[in-house]
């Protein structure tokens, strides 16, 4: 049977008291409204419809052009029921079942949502509500039934104190037949404590009509946990960063500390990596085998390689490492940096845009830009590629096997020549031919007896100074 996916998102998520609609928040790295398309993408949909409403330009900038989603704006809010029927334009004329997602509501697993739509077309219903009990009800709709079945959906704000006491809950997630959906959702009122149109109340309406309405009840409730606030956000990135903790440790990485290893969702590792506390692995990052990863540091959108050392306090951003390569402590990898095998970048050395060969070492303190640098090159502490002229960026290329000395100014564009030699402490501005030394600095002269000479003039001075006192 043909599905169509619904995702309600217009909202205006108040209570996370934010600039940005609540969908697009993030847990793990990724938002909101892209976890639960990624879940309902599972059932392969004939159409996916997103209705949205506050702040709807900014959920319209994310999708870009991707066409695979329907957006409708559903304006005002006038409550769940309402925004399901800004759909009707995308699903008139077709037939099948509307399976309705909350934007809100991350956790749900495909395995749910698969049993659900099962349920609902096993049991030819009109609607299939999914639900489960919950140790703490408050606040969602709760399941009213008669004999076993269910009868009624009642809101917080409406229930009688016995049905507050109900523990099975509505998730907001239902299966729906298409065929009379629309022209049933016309009929529901908004006499309630909100004055909303309330979507629950198709149960009613489908139970007075004789339709079959069905439920699905899953074990475990944390599934259906929304993020209404801050604090739930923080939950439900914990639980999911948790997960993600336990699936690398059954693939054989080391955690020392899974409550305080930050790894986003569509991270990669390889066994035998170590990482220690208080690691952020974001986004786009794959980490190789047997990596050690030390506290502090925050690798994002970056592919590393095997057996790399990463030291603590290092920043890595879009940039790659080859194996064997050690880092840190406090080297910053910012967009665009390439090191190759075996290479050494140590303590507050930044590079950008820079390619290090294999075999290279940027051992202390150096900035390194728009560069492109050899195999086995040394660089010197204190090195700086002057990238920059005020105007426009320029290019460092040092070749294989060249060793710049310390406290080196590499002014850029440049090139020194294979197993080419800076002298520490010059301003190279002309290229430097293969093999040769490049000295760019004032040439040291040594005065002999200088010390002893200025020694006796500031003695002879004193003793002037002293008898112009007499004088006086
Ligand atoms: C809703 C259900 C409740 C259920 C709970 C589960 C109703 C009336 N109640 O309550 O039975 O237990 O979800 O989480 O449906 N939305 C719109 N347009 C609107 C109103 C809401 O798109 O006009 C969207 C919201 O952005 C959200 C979803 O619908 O994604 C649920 O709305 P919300 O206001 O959070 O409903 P609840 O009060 O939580
Ligand atoms: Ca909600």
């Amino acid at each position: 049977m043909d599905l169509h996916i619904v995702i309600l998102a217009a909202g205006k998520g108040t209570r996370m008291k934010s600039a940005m609609p609540k969908v697009l928040h993030a847990v793990a790295g990724r938002p909101l409204i892209d976890r639960v398309l990624e879940t309902a993408a599972t059932l392969r949909p004939e159409t996916t419809t997103l209705v949205l409403g506050h702040e709807a330009d900014q959920v319209r900038t994310h999708f870009g052009r991707r066409t695979d989603v329907h957006l409708v704006l559903q304006e005002p809010q006038l409550g769940t029921g309402h925004a399901l029927l800004q759909a009707a334009p995308v699903l008139r004329g077709r037939q099948g079942t509307v399976v309705l997602l909350s934007g809100d509501v991350p956790l749900l697993t495909a395995q749910s949502l698969n049993g659900l739509v099962q349920t609902h077309e096993e049991a030819k219903a009109a609607a299939t509500v999914l639900t489960a009990v919950a140790e703490r009800p408050y606040g969602y709709g709760r399941i009213v039934r008669s004999q076993g079945r269910m009868t009624r959906i009642v809101e917080e704000r409406d229930a009688s104190p016995a049905q507050r006491r109900i523990q099975e809950i509505n998730s907001g997630i239902y299966a729906f037949e298409l065929a009379p959906l629309f022209e049933a959702l016309e009929k529901i009122g908004s006499d309630n404590a909100q004055g909303e149109y309330y979507l629950p109340d198709l149960v009613s309406i489908y139970r007075r009509r004789r339709r079959v309405v069905a439920t699905y009840t899953i074990a475990n409730a944390v599934e259906i946990q929304g993020v209404n606030s801050r604090t739930e956000l923080a939950e439900v990135s914990r639980m999911v960063r948790q997960q993600k903790n336990e699936e690398l440790m059954a693939a054989g990485v080391t955690l020392i500390d899974p409550a305080t290893t930050y790894v986003d969702t569509d991270v990669e590792v390889g066994a035998d990596t170590v990482i220690y506390p208080c690691v952020f692995l974001e986004r786009g990052t794959k980490i190789g085998a047997a990596c050690e990863i030390h506290s502090g540091t925050r690798i994002v959108n970056s592919t590393i390689g095997d057996r790399v050392v990463i030291r603590n306090h290092t920043v890595i951003t879009d940039s790659s490492v080859g194996n064997g390569a050690k880092l840190g402590p406090f080297a910053h990898l910012r967009p665009g940096a390439e090191l190759g095998h075996d290479t050494h970048v140590g303590n507050f050395v930044e590079l950008k845009k820079t390619r290090l060969g294999a075999g290279s070492k940027a051992n202390h303190l150096a900035y390194l830009g728009d560069a492109t640098i050899g195999a086995n090159v040394n660089v010197g502490a204190g090195t700086i590629t002057c990238n920059y002229d005020g105007a426009a960026k320029h290019q460092t290329v040092i070749e294989d096997g060249t060793f710049v000395g310390s406290n080196s100014t590499l002014v850029a564009p440049l090139r020194l020549g294979k197993e080419s030699y800076v002298a520490a402490g010059s301003a190279i501005t002309t290229d430097i031919p293969g093999g040769a030394l490049g000295i760019g600095r004032g040439r040291q002269e040594n005065k002999d007896g200088w010390v002893a000479k200025r020694k006796r003039v500031s003695s002879e001075l004193q003793v002037d100074s002293s008898k112009g006192v007499e004088n006086v």
